[in-house]
């Protein structure tokens, strides 16, 4: 048929018509009724290609022209984009059973652990782990050591290798993300590792190249069109298939370690009482119903060191910089660190209620660095209303968490780094509802208390030993690239031994 039509036009002219034909259609077909509104994008891919390198900040400008809450298509699937606080409220905490849900069809974001794990998943066996998982990281009493005991291990390794560097400019970048992978390994595995273990360097290099390879909004796009876009959106999918292959193979052998040496008078660690649990069903002969699988174990294991690594370190990224900023922020620190605890012994986390000066600068360290912009979209499994616009079954939401953090409504001169924002004028800790780094609702972050703990003592063990400073000559700025996480480009700081 095509060689028919040749015979009267030219190939090229031929391809033209095609592709202009497909976009009238494409703008001529009709919204789905009542739906928020927003911008149409072109066929097929529909609004991606124009959210740019920072799509927080391209949403937020829309929702300008559209209002706050908008809709647009991405390979033909609807997002819904919740611009500001008040209607990521109403969607995510007051109407969560509604919109808790993850988005289901096949994508890099289901594809990384089939579906299963904790933050991929929804329904059921969702809400029995996210549970099961809250419990264990709340009662991490067992083992040697306490999760609070464990953190303060790992901040010994920093502080080492932070008085190596002789006050010397120093990137500490991966000396956090190392800090932050062994916090997870040793309450997953119950493995403080040296960072010179060849197992250790292993895990780092998986999570890394994991982490490298996300792309960003990306990990949404629905996985038939990235088969046919595989060189544009995801150049590196085959070696992240490899990749995928050997963290499971490493956990695997972990758990099989795991096995052999379970004794269940003493559970070392999440994966000995996850296996409690499977025994149990075992043992009851409920095995076929229990969703305590090992494959689910090394998803969830994968979700935890995703989760739990890149953000928390990243933060403490941000806060290093933003100390070099500001020294005398800085030093209101210290002197409430050496007021609270002294200089002999590390800091606690029952130090923390007297500190009101140092949450208050952590909070806002977060608060300034939004590290995860946009969330992880939520889905909701039924067709509902949200202000009024129709939400068809099985959007894409997405909340802009950067904006909340950045609305002058809450936040009065929101690009000035001021801690006082979260003291009362008798310099109290107050809570602000619209401080939500972790987002809110049933999807609120799982590992919040983890990484508020991990932030606290590592920040105040560091600068309670160093005075941080910018290197001579190093420009005030905050370079940096966004993907799923919003990261810093690297820099360098100078730590100074206090006496
Ligand atoms: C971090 O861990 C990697 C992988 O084991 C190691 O090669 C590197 O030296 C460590 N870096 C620091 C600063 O701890
Ligand atoms: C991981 O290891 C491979 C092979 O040794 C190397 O090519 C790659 O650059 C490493 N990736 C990261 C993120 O360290």
């Amino acid at each position: 048929m095509i060689s028919g039509v040749q015979e009267y036009i030219s190939f090229p002219i031929f391809i033209i018509t095609v592709v202009v034909g497909l976009l009238i259609l494409h703008l001529l077909k009709s919204r789905p009724t009542n739906i928020p509104p927003g911008p149409v994008g072109l066929p097929f891919v529909g609004y991606l290609p124009f959210l740019g390198s920072e799509p927080h900040l391209t949403l937020r400008n829309l929702a300008e022209k559209y209002g706050d809450i908008l809709s647009f298509s991405i390979c033909g699937k609807t997002v819904v984009y919740l611009n500001n606080y008040e209607v990521i409220r109403e969607a995510f905490l007051k109407r969560g059973d509604e919109f808790a849900g993850r988005p289901q069809y096949p994508s890099f974001f289901r594809w990384l652990t089939d579906g299963t794990g904790i933050i991929q998943d929804e329904g059921r066996q969702w809400q029995e782990h996210r549970r099961f998982a809250l419990h264990t990281l709340r009662d991490f009493g067992f083992g040697k050591l306490s999760l609070e005991g464990r953190v303060q291990e790992i901040t010994k390794d920093i502080l080492n290798t932070l008085k190596e560097t002789k006050a010397m400019p120093y990137d500490v970048s991966t000396l956090l993300a190392n800090s932050t992978a062994n916090v997870i390994s040793s309450l997953m595995f119950d493995k403080h590792y040296d960072y010179q273990n060849p197992e250790f360097l292993q895990l780092r290099n998986l999570t890394q190249t994991f982490l490298y390879a996300i792309p960003g909004l990306g990990s949404f796009i629905p996985r038939t069109y990235m088969n046919y876009l595989p060189s544009i959106l995801l150049p590196t999918f085959k070696t992240i298939n490899g990749v995928k292959k050997e963290f499971h193979e490493f956990v695997e052998k972990i758990i099989r370690e795991h096995e052999s040496t379970y004794q269940e008078a003493n559970l070392r660690d999440y994966v000995d009482v996850y296996l409690e649990q499977k025994y149990r069903a075992e043992r009851e002969e409920r095995i076929d119903e229990s969703t305590f699988t090992l494959k689910r174990l090394a998803a969830i294991s994968l979700n935890m060191f995703l989760a739990g690594t890149e953000t928390t370190s990243n933060t403490l990224y941000w806060g290093m910089k933003l100390m070099t900023f500001h020294p005398g922020i800085q030093d209101r620190v210290y002197k409430e660190i050496v007021e609270v605890v002294g200089k002999e012994r590390l800091p606690s986390m029952v130090d923390r209620n007297n500190m009101p000066y140092t949450e208050a600068t952590i909070m806002e360290i977060q608060r300034f660095a939004n590290i995860v912009p946009l969330g992880i979209a939520h889905s909701n499994p039924e067709q509902t209303t949200l202000r009024g616009y129709t939400i068809p079954k099985r959007c894409v939401l997405l909340a802009n968490l950067w904006n909340v953090h950045r609305d002058p409504k809450y936040w009065p001169e929101p690009e000035k780094f001021d801690p006082s924002r979260f003291l009362s004028s008798d310099g109290k800790v107050v809570k602000r509802e619209s401080f939500i780094p972790f987002s809110i609702g049933k999807r609120i972050c799982l590992g919040e208390t983890l990484a508020k703990m991990e932030l606290f003592l590592f920040f105040t063990a560091i600068l309670q030993q160093f005075h941080i400073k910018a290197p001579e000559g190093d420009l005030k700025t905050f370079d940096r690239y966004t993907s799923i996480v919003r990261l810093l480009k690297p820099f360098k700081i100078v730590a100074v031994a206090r006496d």
